[in-house]
């Protein structure tokens, strides 16, 4: 039983919670929590070639996109008010090797894309993985020992430099997604030794080993070559004082936000982490979750309508920004709304 700070008396028929419910100016005032397009950030996935728009099977309406239309699409999220994208690469299986080579390439393709939109588009937010999974031919997120285990430090030391290819490609953000032990302490000490002092860091801090991500594996390109599960580094989604500890240590390592993800199934650990430490809080609506309301909308079993529904829920956790795949439709959906 939640303990009530007030003892006074208010009870039925002196208090009619009705009241402020009934009319919509009412409703307007009494309103404790807000969704707006600057809440939003929009992930977008790359693809190597020319004027390419694919689309994810898994994912529908979502397209991988070509550096020149990943430009346009950015710019669409610039002029509706989005204030950040996300940047996920889907490169040729022929580039991908054990080592993840590929994720500190300067010429690779994230770099480039960075490069691009940053050119159009300098005042939007841009963030970039550090993770190896894009790039690994097992899909694994870092660098397997002799037993197939991820060798943590090993990994970190690769995750550095990625971070420091984004960084001087113009990436404003690094987001650690990987859930190495101590990357963002040193992905910090990396960009600050490289002159970097203002890159932020987003910490993947509390990131489950979630069946959520599915979809998200099929718009990289590893859901086919990933062997086993990600449960020797991502959290078990049993556990919440195991995210406090995580984001605890992130925070000590230097994050400027930390993050929850998966989101709806989580809003406890987002919470949680608000609660306990008052720091920038981000969520991810993941992949898995996109994909499940898309279909159901699409069938005509709930309203669109629960998209706007569900964001607000984000706020009302406690989240200060939210990653959704959403974020275009409703970025527009909230402009015309207020028209
Ligand atoms: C990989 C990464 C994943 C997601 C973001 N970064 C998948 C995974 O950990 O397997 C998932 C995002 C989504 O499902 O939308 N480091």
């Amino acid at each position: 039983m939640p303990v009530m700070k007030h003892k006074f008396n208010r009870s039925f028929p002196n208090t009619r919670l009705r009241r402020n419910r009934k009319s919509v100016f009412s409703r307007d005032l009494v309103q404790e929590n807000q969704l707006d397009p600057k809440d939003l950030i929009y992930p977008i996935f790359l693809v190597e070639g020319k004027n390419k728009e694919l689309p994810i099977d898994s994912m529908p309406q979502i397209n991988r996109l070509s550096i020149e239309n990943a430009v346009k699409t950015a710019s669409k999220a610039h002029k509706l008010g989005i204030p950040a994208i996300a940047l996920f690469p889907n490169i040729e299986p022929s580039l991908r090797n054990s080592n993840g080579q590929e994720a500190v390439n300067p010429d690779g393709l994230i770099p480039r894309a960075v490069k691009a939109i940053k050119k159009e588009l300098p005042e939007l937010g841009i963030i970039t993985d550090a993770a190896l999974d894009p790039y690994t031919s097992h899909g694994q997120d870092g660098i397997l020992d002799q037993n197939g285990y991820v060798d943590n430090d090993l990994t970190v030391s690769i995750l550095c430099d990625q971070a420091i290819v984004c960084a001087e490609a113009g990436a404003d953000i690094i987001a650690p997604s990987d859930m190495m032990d101590g990357r963002v302490g040193s992905i910090r000490q990396r960009l600050d030794t490289h002159q970097k002092i203002n890159t932020q860091i987003l910490a993947y801090s509390a990131k489950y080993a979630s069946h959520y991500y599915g979809p998200f594996r099929d718009a990289v390109g590893s859901s086919n070559t990933l062997k086993g599960d990600k449960k020797s580094y991502q959290m078990d989604p049993a556990n919440s004082e195991e995210a406090l500890h995580e984001v605890s240590l992130d925070i000590i390592e230097g994050a400027d936000m930390v993050m929850v993800k998966p989101g709806m199934p989580y809003l406890d650990i987002v919470r949680q982490v608000k609660d306990e430490f008052n720091m920038p809080t981000f969520v991810y609506q993941v992949s898995g979750e996109y994909s499940m309301l898309v279909n159901a909308i699409e069938k005509g079993w709930v309203d669109r309508k629960i998209i706007l529904e569900t964001l607000l829920c984000f706020k009302r956790a406690g989240a200060d920004a939210i990653l959704t795949y959403f974020a275009l439709e409703t970025a527009k959906t909230l402009t015309s709304n207020k028209t």
